[in-house]
């Protein structure tokens, strides 16, 4: 069982950052986690479409934990950052975070997933990867 209570990372910033609506709500009272996945799988094409430097798509979710549930008003943090290239693929993890009282500082992660995407040429076939720019 993971330990959920956490305080965001200082040290990063977040791909992307958004309110949790009533809008996405279940019918058990919480996030739809259909719509949390929704996120990460945009979070985690920032980094791998800055890897690519063009077209990705993503072509598997390779895992994906639930840890513990998003509720309305919830401050919806993803953290997304490469851990593995191959020719065409990239993989990123995802950390999502819920400030759930940003009164309280309340800080939860909530779920984290490994997802893969492939680069693409203009014929939506796989495309290499560009080499890496050194300083
Ligand atoms: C992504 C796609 C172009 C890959 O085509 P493909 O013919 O399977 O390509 P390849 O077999 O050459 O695989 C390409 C890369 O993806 C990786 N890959 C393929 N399937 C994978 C899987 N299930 N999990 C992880 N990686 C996978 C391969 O290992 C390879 O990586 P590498 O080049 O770094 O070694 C094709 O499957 C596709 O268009 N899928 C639909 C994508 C989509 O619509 N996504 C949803 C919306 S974004």
């Amino acid at each position: 069982m993971t330990n959920t209570n956490a305080a965001l990372p200082i040290d990063k910033q977040p791909a992307i950052k958004i309110v949790a609506m009533p809008k996405d709500v279940n019918a058990g009272g919480s996030i739809f986690g259909g719509w949390i996945m929704s996120q990460i799988d945009v979070a985690g094409a920032i980094p791998a479409l800055e890897r690519a430097k063009g077209r990705i798509v993503t072509v598997a979710v390779n895992s994906m934990e639930f840890h513990e549930p998003v509720f309305i008003g919830d401050i919806v943090s993803c953290y997304a950052e490469v851990i593995k290239t191959g020719r065409t693929s990239i993989t990123v993890k995802v950390e999502v975070y819920s400030e759930r009282n940003p009164s309280k500082k309340e800080t939860v992660k909530v779920t984290e997933a490994e997802l893969t995407y492939v680069a693409l040429d203009e014929n939506r076939k796989p495309r290499k990867l560009p080499d890496l720019e050194t300083e």
